[in-house]
C-alpha cells in the first residue's frame, strides 16, 4: 500500500486516485497519525499531500517526522514538500512572489522523478510559501522563476519533494513524475487491477458470509448494482435484492431496472411498490428538508416490511438474514472520518438512512474504491454498460426536483419533461460528458406564455446540466445550443403544463447540484 497523508483540502483524494491510475493501491491517512501507526501498515511508499496552511503558522498541521528516518520512500508535494524541508533542517518562508496556476519549471539536475521528461516543462503551482534552502544532503533538481528550490531529492534516504502539483492534469508530466516515483524510486510493481480487486473481495465475502442470507437495497444506480453483482458472484442466490419503488422514479425507470437486472445480472430481485405510502406521506409538504426526512422514513418502513416478508418466506430452514450489502464508496468513508470495518449501519447511505436498530453486519465491497474504479469493476463483472455508465440519481428522486408540494400530477409533468431531456442528451452523445442533468419543475411558479392560439399560464422547467469529477464541486456544462433548442421545443410542444424552459448557469459552489 502507498499511504497518502492528508494535510487538508481536496489534494489527498486526487493524489490517491492518480496513484491508483498507476495501478498501485493507495490509502488516505490523516496527518495526525503517528509514524508508528503508519509504519505498521508496511507502506511501500508515503506521499505527503498539499494543504492550505503555512508550515510555520501556529496552527500548522503537524506531522510525525520520524517517518523520514524509516527508510520508506517519501514524496512530499507542495505543503508536504515544505514540511519535509522544514523537518530536515531546510528553510521555508514567504518569498513575496506567489505562484498560482501554470508555471514553467526548469530541471536543474538529474532526477529519477523526471526521467523521460523535457528539461523545460509546464507545471501547476499554487503556493505563497516556498522552500528557500534545501536540507543538507539534498540536491535541488528543478526551479522556476519565482521558486529557485522547486524540487529536491536525497536518493540515498529515498526522500523526494516537489513544489508543484503532479496530481493535477495541468502539470504536463505530473503523472509521469508520480509513476517514476512509484516504480523507480520506490520499486513498486503496478498490479492493482479490477481483476485482482474482484478476486480478493469475492474470497473475503465468501469467508464472512458462510451459508447465511444476504439482502441488498438496490436503487438501480451504479454503486448498489456493482456491489450487488460482486456479492452475487461470491454467494449466488444467497443474495436477495429489494427494489423499492417510491413513486418518485423517472419515467420507465422501474421497468428498465427490472429488465436490465433480469437480462444482464441474473440476480434475484424483488420489486416492492410503495408509491402510495410515499405520496400520502408527502401530501401538503413543500419544505425540502421535511420532504427528505419523510422520504427517508418511509424508505426505512418499506425496507423493513420487505425484509420481514423475506424472512417469513424463507421459513426456518432458509438460514439467517444477517448481512446487508451497501454500495458505500471510498469518498464517503474518507469524508466521514475514515473508520475501519463498521459493524452497524452508519450515516452514509442512499435514501436518508436505514434503521439504526437493524442488527445487520454491513458488507461494503466498494469501501476502498473511487467511482471510476467501481465502473471498471462493474464492466469486468459483466454488469451491462447501460447500468455501469448511468449518471447519478439521488435517492429521494424526483421528490427533490419538484420545487413545492409533490403530487401525482406534478410527477407526471416532470417525468414527461425529464424523459425528453434524457432522450435528447443520449441522442447527442452527451451522456458521458455530462455528469448528470437534473430536470427541475418549479411547481409553484407560473409565467405567461402563448401556445397555440392562446395565452397560457404554465410552469418553468429548469435544466441543470453539470460537469464534475466527484460531485463535490461542479460547473455548469456548456451544452451545444442546438441540443438545448431541441429540448426546449419538444418539452413545450408536448408537455402542455410547461411553457418555458430555462438553463441553470451556476457552478457548485455556490449552488448545489440539486435544487433541494
Ligand atoms: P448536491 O445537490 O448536494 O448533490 O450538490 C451532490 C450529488 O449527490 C446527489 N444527491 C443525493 N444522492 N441521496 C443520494 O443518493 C440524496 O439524498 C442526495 N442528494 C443529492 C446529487 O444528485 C448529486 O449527484
Amino acid at each position: 500500500v502507498v499511504l497518502v497523508v492528508d494535510f487538508g483540502a481536496q489534494y489527498a483524494q486526487l493524489i490517491a486516485r492518480r496513484v491508483r491510475e498507476a495501478r498501485v493501491y493507495s490509502e488516505i491517512v490523516p496527518h495526525t497519525m503517528s509514524a508508528e501507526t503508519m509504519l505498521a501498515k508496511q507502506p511501500a511508499a508515503i506521499i505527503l499531500s498539499g494543504g492550505p496552511a503555512s508550515v510555520y503558522a501556529e496552527a500548522a498541521p503537524s506531522f510525525d517526522s520520524a517517518v523520514f528516518d524509516a527508510g520508506v520512500p517519501v514524496l512530499g508535494i507542495c505543503y508536504g514538500f515544505q514540511t519535509m524541508a522544514a523537518a530536515l533542517g531546510g528553510k521555508v518562508g514567504h518569498t513575496g512572489t506567489r505562484e498560482y496556476g501554470h508555471t514553467n519549471a526548469e530541471l536543474t539536475g538529474e532526477s529519477c522523478l523526471f526521467a523521460g521528461t523535457p528539461a523545460d516543462q509546464v507545471v501547476w503551482m499554487s503556493h505563497g510559501d516556498a522552500v528557500q534552502a534545501a536540507p543538507e544532503g539534498f540536491a535541488v533538481t528543478a526551479s522556476t522563476n519565482g521558486t529557485p528550490v522547486a524540487a529536491f531529492e536525497n536518493r540515498e534516504r529515498k526522500l523526494y519533494g516537489l513544489q508543484w502539483h503532479p496530481e493535477v492534469k495541468h502539470s504536463d508530466f505530473g503523472q509521469k513524475a508520480l509513476e517514476n516515483f512509484l516504480y523507480d524510486a520506490a520499486g513498486i510493481e503496478p498490479n492493482w487491477t479490477s481483476e485482482s480487486i474482484i478476486d480478493a473481495e469475492v474470497a473475503k465475502i465468501r469467508e464472512r458470509v458462510g451459508d447465511a442470507q444476504v439482502i441488498c437495497a438496490l436503487s438501480g444506480g451504479v454503486d448498489s448494482s456493482v456491489a450487488a453483482a460482486l456479492v452475487h458472484k461470491a454467494i449466488g442466490d444467497q443474495l436477495t435484492c429489494f427494489f423499492i419503488d417510491h413513486g418518485l422514479l423517472r419515467a420507465g425507470e422501474r421497468e428498465q431496472v427490472e429488465k436490465d437486472y433480469a437480462a444482464g445480472m441474473g440476480i434475484r430481485m424483488e420489486t416492492h411498490d410503495e408509491s402510495g405510502r410515499f405520496l400520502e406521506a408527502l401530501a401538503g409538504v413543500s419544505e425540502p428538508e421535511a420532504k427528505r426526512k419523510i422520504i427517508g422514513r418511509e424508505f426505512i418502513r418499506s425496507f423493513e416490511a420487505a425484509q420481514k416478508a423475506l424472512v417469513a418466506k424463507l421459513g426456518s430452514e432458509g438460514g439467517d438474514v444477517k448481512f446487508l450489502v451497501q454500495g458505500t464508496l471510498y469518498p464517503d468513508v474518507v469524508e466521514s472520518g475514515g473508520g475501519e470495518g463498521a459493524a452497524n449501519i452508519k450515516s452514509h447511505h442512499n435514501v436518508g438512512g436505514l434503521p439504526e436498530d437493524m442488527e445487520f453486519s454491513l458488507i461494503e465491497p466498494l469501501r476502498s474504491l473511487f467511482k471510476d474504479e467501481v465502473r471498471a469493476i462493474g464492466r469486468e463483472l459483466g454488469v451491462p454498460e447501460k447500468i455501469v455508465a448511468r449518471q447519478p440519481f439521488p435517492g429521494p428522486g424526483l421528490g427533490i426536483r419538484i420545487i413545492g408540494e409533490v403530487t401525482r400530477e406534478r410527477l407526471d409533468i416532470l417525468q414527461a419533461a425529464d424523459l425528453i431531456v434524457r432522450e435528447e442528451l443520449t441522442a447527442a452523445g452527451l451522456d458521458l460528458e455530462i455528469w448528470q442533468c437534473p430536470v427541475v419543475l418549479l411547481a409553484d411558479v407560473h409565467s405567461v406564455g402563448v401556445q397555440g392560439d392562446g395565452r397560457t399560464y404554465g410552469h418553468p422547467i429548469v435544466l441543470r446540466p453539470v460537469s464534475s469529477e466527484d460531485a463535490m464541486t461542479a460547473d455548469w456544462t456548456r451544452m451545444p445550443y442546438d441540443v438545448l433548442a431541441r429540448i426546449s421545443t419538444r418539452i413545450t410542444n408536448s408537455v402542455p403544463e410547461v411553457n418555458r424552459v430555462v438553463l441553470d448557469v451556476t457552478s457548485k459552489p455556490p449552488a448545489t447540484i440539486e435544487w433541494e
